[in-house]
């Protein structure tokens, strides 16, 4: 098994970071294939805590090629400080690859996002995500290698740009636009500094399976952040799903073997939008405290509340998982009873399939089972048989309710606190 597609089976946040750390320590090259600098993924080794927003948790290891595909909105203020970071930390960044055809997201996208965020109340990272994907689809957009080709071509465009963005910025949010020659001079330079690190990166993730080189796809945000199949409008503007990473990074669906949906052993969301399964109680306090679920970039408090099997056989379907993920199970160590949600009563009926509009889903309560907690310390578990029974029978409940093999188990945040039910890698 050569190529394993890495997603969020929630609303994103699912300690992925660890995850994709833990796999990488075998890839030979990891892949971000979507997203932008609104991903957050916090990597701890041996008490050092790495927090990464655009470029892959791989870089860590010296010898594995890591890729910003071309699905990837770049910030290139931030990629640069997050490299120099990287750099004064003594780890090499020289095997990074930047797709040349990725969209750059501009000052102009993060100061729109900010301000159309006031009006649509979805809770954006404010990091210029959406701005940037709808300029890309509107055609309108700028390429990495757009400031590498003709620069006739390039100022005229630009000039024309920044003057379009400056008059919504102006005339609808009464606020300071942009010297369209300043911000020009400056992302060129910001292009050139990084200049090193481009390529047709489709072609290198290419040749890597040609090969039969392990690849790891590392999908950030979540199922259910997704722009077609998430909770609309509270999305983020990119393919968080499986299928993503075909588009995102260049190749094609037969080249990839496995999927693998991360998934916390409860949910949380940040940001508005719905979500069932939400607590508003004292056990919703403990999962946050517990979990420490506060944004890795934005800082907020996430929402937390208990599992939803419905979401989970929904992230089953619309990814084609072959393998679950299933992390910071320690979290639930002190509570004397676990719920997780098995199906929604919609109009006095239960349903068990996800409704695809999220009207319905305003309309739906969680159902409810509810499993004897363990209430003892798993932290220091390594394998399976180490953890009690009630927590081998929390896990064998979510089996069966999603139907998927649980190939991997994160009882703490460190690297070494992961059951391994199957390497993926072999
Ligand atoms: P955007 O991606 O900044 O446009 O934000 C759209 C929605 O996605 C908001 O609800 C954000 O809170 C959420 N979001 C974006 N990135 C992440 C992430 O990495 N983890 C969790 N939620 C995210």
């Amino acid at each position: 098994m050569a190529a394993v597609v890495l997603v969020g089976a929630q609303w994103g946040d699912e300690g992925k970071g660890k995850i994709t750390d833990f796999l990488a320590q075998k890839a030979d090259c990891v892949v971000r294939y979507q997203g932008g600098s609104n991903a957050g993924h916090t990597v701890e080794v041996k008490d050092e805590k790495f927090m990464l927003h655009l470029i892959p948790s791989g870089i860590l290891y010296p010898a594995t090629l890591c890729i910003v595909g071309n699905g990837v909105v770049v910030d290139l203020e931030k990629i640069i400080e997050e490299l120099a970071g990287l750099q004064q930390r003594g780890i090499d960044t020289s095997n990074l690859r930047i797709s040349r055809i990725a969209p750059v997201v501009l000052p102009y996208h993060k100061k729109l996002d900010t301000l159309e965020d006031r009006d649509s109340h979805i809770g954006t990272t404010k990091r210029g995500i959406g701005p940037t994907y709808a300029d890309k689809i509107n055609r309108i957009g700028f390429r990495i290698a757009d400031f590498l080709e003709d620069r006739e071509i390039l100022e005229s465009r630009f000039k024309a740009q920044v003057e379009y963005k400056n008059r919504i910025i102006r005339e609808i949010y009464q606020e300071e636009g942009f010297d369209w020659k300043q911000l020009l001079e400056e992302t060129l330079e910001q292009v050139g500094q990084l200049k090193p690190y481009l390529a047709d990166t489709s072609y290198l993730i290419y040749q890597h399976i040609q090969e039969d080189k392990k690849v790891l796809f590392e999908g950030a945000q979540g199922t259910m952040l997704d722009i077609d199949h998430g909770t609309y409008p509270f999305v983020t503007s990119s393919h968080p799903i499986a299928g993503g990473a075909c588009v995102g990074a260049g190749i094609g669906p037969t080249c990839i073997d496995r999927v693998l949906g991360v998934a916390k052993a409860y949910t949380t969301r940040v940001g508005e939008g719905p979500f069932p399964t939400e607590l508003h109680d004292a056990d919703g306090q403990i999962l946050r405290q517990r979990g420490m679920e506060f944004g890795t970039t934005t800082g907020r408090p996430r929402r937390c509340g208990w599992l939803d099997a419905v979401v989970l056989r929904y992230a089953v379907r619309v990814n084609g998982l072959t393998d679950l993920a299933i992390t910071k199970l320690d979290v639930l160590d002190d509570f004397a009873t676990i719920k997780i949600c098995t199906a929604y009563r919609y109009k006095g009926q239960l349903i068990y399939e996800f409704p695809d509009t999220t009207s319905i889903l305003n309309q739906c309560e969680p159902e409810y089972i509810e499993l004897p907690g363990w209430q003892q310390d798993i932290s220091h578990a390594t394998t399976y048989n180490d953890l009690p029974a009630n927590v081998r029978n929390y896990l064998a409940k979510v089996e069966e309710l999603t139907g998927v093999k649980q190939s991997l188990i994160a009882v703490g945040p460190g690297r070494e606190q992961t059951i391994v039910n199957d390497q993926l890698y072999k």
